[in-house]
């Protein structure tokens, strides 16, 4: 038997979790893996509160260093959430040789480059499978059994929050705001949802997943990022009846000379396998040009099933010890700020002779095809829902369509990539 001695920065619902997993099925791991896990001391803000689970007096610490800078610790796991003090705590864990198993998305997109070389500098393991995609084991599929592969193209829904919201609107007609306030009121939507509504919780994720699976570092600035907060009911409807199911997807491409990296809100075919994954769950498409398509899903979160992928994580970190720290490519790509997408545009169009006519000359003008067009409501003299999907078209080259248009004939009132 081989004791695997850790810390624990953070007990909160995950570190939580992770504590009551080892609690309750500690045995069954060491059985299956020939190791004991013993988590030593937990960073707590104060000792009296820890969210109700039985963790021993003497386990309890608000000193960190105490975690950090005992010999005996070999493991630190971070479950503080947030940017600071978590990355810096991580970082002198991998600067005094500890494995570093985490949760924080945040924390790493920000920080991968320092934390990735002091890892190599220390050869410290730093584990993160359970930052995106919850029990998903994404992560270590693309640096491990698909490591045979030039991955061009991952499409993630990433985030429970919003495919909540999307889904209920869908199924409901619902209006995004009267959902969003359902959802904080059964626990599912943080009191202030922007991280996930504005999309930059799953562009953390992208650019987490995304620099592993193209080897090339997408920082967060890079991203493209649009949220849920513009999408109507309305949107969602005409959509279904042309074919497609909304949803925010995280999306990265490489097409060997630049990676388009980018989350926003998009109409998904309804056969694509995305389009059935409802609810808080996650899923995520990818495309190898040897295993050519696949769908990894799941619990994306939830004390459980992230504490599932971090118990995975600190097992492959006992056995390994030193990491072999994810390559990336000495030239990295560049992210691209222009690609190609079809798209949905919704306007409000004078319904009068010409109007389609300046639409289409407009669009006709920067090479792009029309592939559907549906007008609904019309009443002579009066303003009809024009909706327009258009062919393979450049992102900048619908811009510039979009703020060609005179609002006066037609108003657009939402645009909306379609993918798959
Ligand atoms: N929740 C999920 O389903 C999920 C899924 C995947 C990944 N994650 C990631 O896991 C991490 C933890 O999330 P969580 O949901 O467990 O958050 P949480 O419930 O807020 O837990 C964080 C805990 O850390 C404590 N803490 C914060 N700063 C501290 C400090 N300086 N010293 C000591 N304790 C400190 C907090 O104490 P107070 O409460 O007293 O402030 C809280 O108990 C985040 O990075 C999150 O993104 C979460």
């Amino acid at each position: 038997m081989q004791e695997v001695v850790l810390g624990l920065l953070g007990l909160g619902n995950i570190g939580g979790g992770v504590w009551d997993l080892i609690r309750t099925f500690g045995d069954e791991v060491e059985t299956r893996t020939g190791m004991r896990l013993r988590v030593k001391k937990a960073l707590v803000l104060d000792k009296r509160f820890h969210g109700g689970h039985e963790v021993p007096e003497e386990v309890l610490t608000t000193d960190g260093a105490e975690i950090l800078e005992d010999p005996e610790i070999q493991i630190v796991c971070e479950f503080l959430g947030g940017e600071q003090p978590a990355a810096s705590m991580m970082l002198r864990a991998l600067e005094n040789g500890k494995c570093v198993v985490t949760a924080n998305k945040m924390a790493l997109s920000l920080h991968l480059d320092e934390l990735r070389a002091m890892a190599q500098k220390t050869g410290a393991g730093l584990y993160f499978e359970a930052s995106v995609g919850g029990a998903i084991p994404v992560l270590t599929s693309i640096q491990s059994p698909l490591i045979a592969n030039h991955i061009e193209q991952m499409m993630g829904i990433v985030n429970g929050t919003t495919n909540y919201i999307l889904t209920r609107m869908a199924a409901e007609g619902a209006e995004y705001e009267t959902v969003l306030k359902d959802a904080q009121r059964l626990g599912l939507a943080e009191p202030d949802p922007t991280a996930d509504v504005e999309g930059m919780d799953a562009a953390y994720k992208l650019s987490i997943m995304g620099s592993l699976a193209f080897h090339s570092r997408i920082h967060m600035e890079d991203i493209y990022r649009e949220g849920i907060t513009k999408v109507t009911a309305e949107d969602i409807a005409f959509g279904r009846e042309m074919g497609y199911v909304l949803k925010l997807l995280a999306i990265g491409k490489d097409n060997g000379e630049s990676i388009e990296a980018r989350v926003h809100p998009a109409f998904l075919p309804a056969e694509h396998p995305l389009a059935r994954v409802d609810g808080s769950l996650n899923a995520i498409y990818l495309y190898g040009h040897s295993f050519k398509d696949m769908m990894l899903e799941g619990r994306g979160a939830g004390d459980a099933p992230t504490a599932s992928a971090i118990v995975g994580d600190i097992i492959l970190a006992a056995r390994n010890r030193t990491h072999p720290v994810a390559y990336f490519r000495p030239d990295p790509l560049p992210v691209a700020d222009d690609w190609q997408s079809k798209y949905f545009i919704r306007m409000k169009a004078k319904d009068a002779p010409g109007v389609l006519a300046e639409v289409t000359g407009l669009l006709a003008g920067e090479g792009i095809s029309v592939s559907a067009m549906m007008q609904k409501g019309a009443a002579p003299g009066g303003k009809a829902t024009l909706i327009v999907i258009t062919h393979s078209a450049p992102e900048k080259a619908v811009r510039r369509v979009v703020e060609a248009l005179n609002p006066e004939i037609c108003q657009v009132e939402n645009v909306i990539r379609v993918e798959g």
